[in-house]
């Protein structure tokens, strides 16, 4: 690879791509600014271009249209290895022949430096294998195999280092720490990383940027938290993490609130927290996550100043209780608008939050979001149980009176 001065955004301008003899498009028209130094992740479910956008901008597939470039330099037409970009794939793909040492010196020597003891040294620092050094791959841990490849792309000091579902092989607590692994390699090194994978918390817990991807194109961008708290479609706010979806109709907006009503329930929701400009009889669907809404007995809700004033208030009846050790998720029919999730944190149970008693839900109007509902995957609200105790509801439950 060539020696380029550190420095530059990857930039996506316009770029798509449409396989020879495919029918579909793997990747719309995208433009996408990635700054320099972030830890930038591509997530989305498998099929929707994450590997394609990868390897248009590792030079390995060629875009249908629009460019790469990286600061002002226009790369769409230099191959892979011109390019300051270096690429770790999910297998890894170590030499098996070579030691560790000579796995991580490899693209020295390719590129012609003769003394890169030093270098290779501190590479191997870095991701915590210096005593690994004389050691094949098959005498190495999965994580450490992984290890192995970040710090043999690391030492061409790519200006970018894409990973492709680099952890995908591993068991979810060794991924786990693998994560935190990256994320500091990440901050040391402070080189920008795309790195794309299917697993939002992956993406979340690694990543200062989320770019969230469907059918081929970016739905949302943003930080984790922002695409958690306040997400723009229905795809987005069920893909990370899952949320109440609720069919309704504005009756209002006032000062910078609006008045929705959903099966003559009235709910309200913060103006600034839509995703559409809500106008008096349009469609919305207010959003609300499972663990911000509150449950508790319908005795105790009769009681004044049980359920504070102000808040979204629903009644219905549990239909399941799971036990989940740190919580209980409860599963409320209202005949309000179907059926709604909640996430109750174990701090004390109360035994009586059984399938079949009927509760209050009620929630804060801030947490609630407004999408737009006449979008595509909006939901419509299930229809009303007439006995909304299922039958195996109670084998379900981890309550024990
Ligand atoms: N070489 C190819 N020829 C034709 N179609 C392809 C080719 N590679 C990928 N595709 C198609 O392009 C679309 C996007 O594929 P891509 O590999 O980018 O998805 P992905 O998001 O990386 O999925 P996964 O999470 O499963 O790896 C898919 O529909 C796929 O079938
Ligand atoms: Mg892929």
């Amino acid at each position: 690879m060539t020696e380029t001065p550190a420095g530059g955004d990857v930039r996506l301008v316009g770029i798509s791509k449409t396989y020879p003899h495919s029918a579909s498009t793997a990747v719309h028209p995208l433009d996408l600014t990635v700054p320099q130094g972030a830890f930038f992740a591509l997530l989305g479910a498998s099929g929707c271009g994450k590997t394609t956008t990868l390897r248009m901008i590792a030079g390995l597939e060629d875009p249908t249209t629009g460019a790469v470039l990286l600061g002002d330099r226009d790369v769409t037409r230099l191959p892979p290895h011109k390019r300051p970009v270096n690429t770790v794939f999910q297998s890894y793909a170590l030499f098996p022949h070579l030691t560790i040492f000579e796995n991580v010196a490899f693209g020295l020597r390719r590129r012609g430096v003769t003394s890169v003891k030093k270098q290779v040294a501190q590479m191997l620092d870095l991701v915590q294998l210096g005593e690994f050094a004389g050691r094949r791959p098959h005498q190495l841990s999965g994580g450490q195999q992984q290890r192995v490849a970040v710090a043999r792309a690391l030492i061409n000091h790519p200006q970018v280092l894409l990973l492709d579902e680099p952890l995908g092989a591993l068991d979810l607590k060794l991924r786990r720490r693998m994560q935190l692994e990256l994320k500091r390699i990440q901050t040391e090194v402070g080189i920008t990383f795309i790195h794309v994978t299917h697993d939002q918390e992956e993406a979340m817990t690694m990543a200062d940027t989320v770019a969230v991807m469907n059918g081929g194109r970016v739905e949302q961008l943003g930080a984790p938290t922002e695409l958690y708290e306040t997400p723009r479609t229905g795809f987005v706010a069920n893909f990370l993490g899952t949320s109440n979806l609720i069919a309704a109709t504005v009756t209002g907006v006032f000062g910078g609130t609006v008045t929705v009503t959903a099966g003559g329930t009235e709910l309200k929701v913060p103006a600034d927290r839509c995703a559409t400009t809500p106008s008096s009889g349009g469609r919305l669907l207010v959003g609300i996550r499972p663990e911000k809404v509150s449950l508790v007995h319908a005795d105790d809700a009769a009681v004044a100043g049980t359920v504070p004033d102000g808040r979204n208030r629903f009644s219905g009846t549990i239909t399941s209780a799971s036990f989940l050790g740190v919580s209980t998720q409860y599963a409320v029919a209202t005949p309000a608008c179907g059926t709604l999730e909640v996430y109750v944190q174990n701090t004390g149970r109360d035994s009586r939050l059984a399938p079949g008693a009927p509760v209050v839900l009620h929630w804060d109007p801030e947490h609630a979001f407004g999408l737009d509902g006449t979008q595509p995957d909006a939901v419509e609200p299930d229809p009303v149980q007439p006995d909304p105790v299922q039958p195996d509801a109670a084998a379900s439950t981890g309550e024990r009176a």
